[in-house]
């Protein structure tokens, strides 16, 4: 096995609170094993445009508070082609870089699962995406502060609803996973949440907003994840409308307003941990595989498992926020 001497980092996909923290942990834990480490801009279209930089300690001074990522971060389409690949190739040896650490969700690892595949770099993965949708980790770095961001507002939206008497349908992040709606809808109590993973059924919702009127509640909060097969929250409140007309309804999109943000403190200790445990890992010979935190345990999946294995939302969850909030 080649001796590591120099590492690469970079940041992929959709940023997230917490990836200027892991970005820290991996230059100043490479430093202290005696490595040199360079920043790799904008994903992998800095590996294929050679957009490297050098960091030193003082690199990744006062970041670890900031959310978004220094490094910026792509979703990288000359990286899905052979040819940017082999680009990208060149460019590592042309600085003779031995190792990357990859900070992403799953397009970060499926590309980098690729990479590996077709040259022999090895590289280690942390998972940064507000998403949790990788299979292998409890928490993903950002999940938690994206969720602390919801459940504001959804906080400040019921003080309307509530004083208005009104129906809000907000909408969060998660084109293929419900977990920011299911664990804020838990949070901010909503009356339902409608998430990818199961089916949505607009007489179920109207059912139960019908039994909240004849319980005297006339106001609520319906959480839609954007992924929802009945579509965004602008059509899920189009559709209850259509048929129940007597409420009145407003639609709130929150957005991007969820990606950023100053990391919570436990965003800013996972992804500390993950940053130092991917250079540890690359050090001890692992290679192929996304750091995983566990019951508090680090693990090591590999990229493939991480992509292509599904995590499970408990619909038991699910079952105890209708049961809490009817
Ligand atoms: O994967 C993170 C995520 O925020 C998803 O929840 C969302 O669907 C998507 O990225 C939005 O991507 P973009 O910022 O490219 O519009």
């Amino acid at each position: 096995m080649k001796k590591i001497k120099k590492i690469g980092v970079l940041t992929s996909g959709g940023d997230s609170p917490g990836m200027n923290a892991c970005i820290r942990a991996v230059v100043r834990t490479g430093l202290y094993n005696g490595l040199k480490v360079y920043g790799i801009k904008s994903g992998y279209n800095g590996l294929i445009h050679d957009d490297f930089m050098p960091m030193h300690r003082d690199s990744v001074s006062h970041i670890l508070h900031r959310g978004g990522t220094i490094l910026k971060s792509a979703r990288s389409m000359e990286f899905m082609e052979a040819e940017g690949r082999k680009k990208a190739y060149e460019n590592l040896k042309k600085h003779g870089i031995d190792a990357l650490v990859v900070i992403g969700g799953n397009g970060t690892f499926t590309g980098a699962s690729v990479f590996m595949n077709e040259f022999d770099i090895p590289i280690m993965g942390a998972p940064g995406t507000i998403d949790n949708d990788l299979y292998g980790t409890d928490m993903t770095i950002g999940f938690d502060t994206a969720l602390n961001t919801v459940m504001e507002a959804v906080d400040k939206i019921r003080d309307t609803a509530t004083s208005h008497d009104r129906l809000f349908f907000i909408e969060v992040m998660g084109r293929d996973a419900g977990f920011i709606a299911l664990r804020s809808g838990i949070a901010g109590g909503a009356a339902e949440i409608l998430i990818p993973e199961t089916h949505t059924y607009i007489d179920d919702l109207i059912e139960t907003l019908e039994n909240q009127q004849k319980a005297n509640v006339h106001s609520g909060i319906i959480i839609v994840a954007e992924g929802d097969d009945a579509g965004g929250a602008f059509e899920v409140a189009a559709k209850v409308k259509e048929k129940y007309q007597h409420y009145d309804t407003r639609v709130t999109v929150l957005g991007h307003i969820q990606r950023g943000g100053s990391p919570s403190s436990f965003d800013r200790i996972l992804a500390s941990t993950m940053g130092y445990e991917a250079v540890i890992a690359l050090l001890g010979g692992r290679k192929g595989e996304m750091i995983g935190i566990v019951n508090k345990d680090v693990v090591y999946i590999p990229f493939e498992k991480a992509i292509k294995q599904y995590k499970i939302v408990r619909g038991e969850m699910l079952k105890m926020a209708k049961i809490l909030s009817s």
